[in-house]
């Protein structure tokens, strides 16, 4: 159990028979502990993989939605929100959910200090709320506020951010929601790889694609076909939008991992992540590695990225015959693969 969800077992009559609508950053099974002492209950999770898991331990009162904007079928008196560690995700998931609540109803944020609990009350006054404190233990926090009954708009227009790249493959325009990886700003790491690239042609897939960059450039220097997943359906929405601002066509998945992929890539290409809320996680980056292997033809590559304490070598030269460093900038190292 993560420690904000410790934090809730000292409370969880609160939820008793209330109409709860949970959000934010889901990492635990707790909030399904939480729906089945609720009235009714909505979980909104834009984590596919966390989606599955709770559509799969959800109890009848309890409806999972996997989306970026959750639309609430029924009404809801009671919000938890998980608050995410990007300051403007937490505004974000904060004001979808304002929009959709009863007038008056209680609102629950809870977080690790670490983890951007400390703006809580801060985001609350965006929207005239005022939140206080309610307990703190586990070096996390409870926040209330009651809703009130003025109207809280939200539009999905207002959280798009975008910016232009001039990259070796061309000029990229980059658009993405809050939370999503290189939002407004491009990261050192993907930077890298992408100069490192050589052209690559042919069927190939981009794994963990955020916004969308790496895919994108591809298909703009070579017309690659490309296949872009991830988790987060904020980065599918973000992926989907910079094809399209760039005229590109991309085939776009919210999945956990690649074992749904069947076709064989010419390709493959990788920012892997090594995030998982406030912690560092290799397993889905190990499991992935594993994956790739098997789902390239012969001789073709895996272009992968990560920071170079990971020390991915063993693993990839576990997986691949042939595995050189490019490049290795003391940050980021570049892998080359393929058997
Ligand atoms: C380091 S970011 C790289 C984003 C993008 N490729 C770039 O370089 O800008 C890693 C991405 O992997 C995604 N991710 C995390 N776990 C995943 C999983 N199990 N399956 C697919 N994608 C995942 C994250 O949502 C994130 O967008």
């Amino acid at each position: 159990m993560i420690a904000p969800s410790e934090l809730l077992t000292r409370h969880a009559d609160i939820f008793t028979d209330t109409r709860l609508l949970i959000a934010g950053q889901l990492l635990d099974d707790y909030p399904i502990e939480l729906a089945k002492v609720a009235e009714y209950a909505a979980i909104g999770v834009a984590h596919a993989g966390q989606a599955a898991r709770y559509q799969h331990l959800a109890g009848d009162n309890t409806q999972v939605l996997l989306s970026a904007q959750p639309k609430l079928e029924k009404s809801y008196n009671t919000l938890l929100l998980y608050i995410p560690k990007a300051k403007q995700e937490a505004d974000y998931w904060l004001n979808l959910c304002l929009s959709q609540l009863e007038p008056n109803a209680d609102i629950f944020i809870v977080g690790e200090n670490r983890g951007g609990i400390n703006a809580a009350i801060k985001l609350l006054e965006k929207y005239q709320l005022n939140g206080r404190k309610v307990d703190a233990a586990r070096r996390c926090s409870l926040i209330y506020a009651e809703r009130g009954s003025a109207e809280i708009a939200f539009s999905m227009d207002d959280w798009w951010q975008s910016f232009t790249l001039n990259l070796n493959q061309g000029a990229i325009q980059v658009c993405s929601l809050p939370g999503v990886f290189n939002h407004g700003k491009l990261d050192h790491g993907t930077a890298l790889l992408l100069d490192n690239l050589p052209p690559l042609d042919g069927y190939g897939l981009d794994f963990g694609c955020g916004a969308g960059i790496i895919g994108a450039a591809i298909a703009k220097q070579t017309g690659a076909s490309i296949n872009a997943t991830d988790v987060s359906m904020l980065a599918t929405l973000s992926t989907e939008k910079t094809f399209r601002q760039n005229q590109l066509t991309a085939q776009v998945f919210c999945r956990d991992g690649i074992d749904e992929f069947n076709q064989p890539f010419d390709f493959i290409v990788s920012n892997p992540p090594f995030h998982l809320g406030v912690k560092t996680e290799y397993e889905t980056s190990r499991r992935f590695i594993a994956l790739a292997a098997k789902k390239l033809k012969p001789g073709k590559p895996l272009y992968l990225v990560a920071n170079s304490f990971l020390g991915y070598k063993e693993l990839l030269e576990s997986e691949f015959s042939h595995c050189e460093i490019v490049t290795d900038n003391r940050k980021f190292r570049i892998y080359h693969c393929y058997n």
